[in-house]
């Protein structure tokens, strides 16, 4: 399914991409979530974290995760959270009734979130900043009127059992990582305009996410500018060149050996038993023997010591099963 929300460094066109990556994973925690395209587009993970520092933001998700009907309005008013877990915590005995407004008068909920969800569809690139400004096109219709096609339902389940933060990263970096972990982890560029955040995200930022994915215990893949300075900090690891968006890279701790290559991202290929054909294009569905064949991504460049690797997927049109050449 698609995110609710435009935004500005949303995922969207190198999702599918990114999510074919994805390692096998118990928890998976995306650090810098925005719109959150990798989490909406990708299948379920045991356990699912998305965290954002933008308080507006995530009080957008809190609102869209609790205010759809009566029965949910109690239950749905304890989401994941923090902020409703430390008011548990030091407010002991509080009534539900009470408790409800103390998160929405420290939240805004739900106007703020109207005002937010507002803004964002209808400025310039999806932009949440303060310095934002409206959108005018004269070839676009506003992508407000999303608003009326969206299936809110399915988006409330989707996040239900999602636990939404609102730290900074090194707090989620310190807090999740753990061998079965999997970080997406999406920064603001090093080259990117400080206007279209409203939490700015200077020199020591990069800095210190790269010191602490260095001793990651957890897997991670990485989305930065495609820039010699992003190159030269991460060359210990395995960069990845989209070669459809060249202004991207993908940088990761971990091989992408072919089993785990779908491992995640398309639900029905039979793991472990996959037959891998080279030259697969001058072959049959391994499964059906038709011809009738689509592909599925565009090939993509793996660089690693100096070898370029390239991988692949298909989809046979006849049996609908996937599958991949190396
Ligand atoms: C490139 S965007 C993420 C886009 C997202 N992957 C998507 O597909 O929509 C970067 C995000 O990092 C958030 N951010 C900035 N500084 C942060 C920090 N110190 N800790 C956590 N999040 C931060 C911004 O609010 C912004 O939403």
């Amino acid at each position: 399914m698609k995110s609710f929300i435009r935004y500005y460094g949303g995922k969207n066109l190198i999702s599918d991409k990114i999510i074919s990556m994805i390692p096998k994973h118990k928890t998976y925690i995306e650090l810098f979530c925005g719109a959150g395209w990798i989490l909406f587009k990708k299948p379920k993970s045991n356990i699912e974290v998305i965290n954002d520092k933008d308080q507006e933001l995530i009080n957008l998700y809190f609102v869209i995760k609790n205010q759809l009907n009566e029965f949910m309005d109690q239950l749905n008013l304890i989401p994941i959270s923090e902020d409703l877990f430390n008011i548990f915590r030091y407010q002991k005995g509080i009534p539900f009734e009470d408790l409800r407004k103390v998160l929405l008068n420290q939240r805004g909920i739900p106007k703020m979130a109207t005002i937010t969800y507002y803004n964002i569809m209808n400025s310039f690139n999806g932009n949440i900043s303060n310095k934002l400004h409206f959108n005018i096109d004269k070839n676009r219709v506003s992508s407000f009127v999303r608003f009326y096609k969206t299936d809110w339902l399915e988006v409330r389940e989707r996040l239900k059992e999602v636990t939404i933060l609102n730290r900074d990263f090194r707090n989620i970096l310190e807090l999740y990582d753990s061998e079965n972990s999997f970080f997406y982890i999406d920064p603001p560029y090093l080259k990117s305009n400080e206007d279209y955040y409203k939490n700015t995200f200077v020199e020591k930022d990069h800095k210190e996410l790269l010191e602490i994915l260095n001793n990651l215990q957890g897997k991670f893949i990485l989305s930065y500018d495609n820039d010699n300075r992003i190159r030269s900090m991460y060359k210990d690891f395995n960069i990845i060149e989209l070669k459809e968006f060249e202004k991207d890279l993908l940088i990761t701790n971990y091989d992408i050996p072919d089993k785990s290559y779908y491992s995640t991202s398309l639900k029905g290929i039979p793991k472990g038993s996959m037959e891998y054909k080279s030259n697969w294009n001058n072959s049959n569905c391994p499964y059906c023997d038709s011809r009738n064949i689509k592909k599925l991504y565009e090939r993509f460049y793996l660089k690693k010591g100096g070898r370029t690797f390239k991988q692949c997927g298909f989809k046979c049109r006849d049996c609908n099963k996937l599958f991949n050449d190396q």
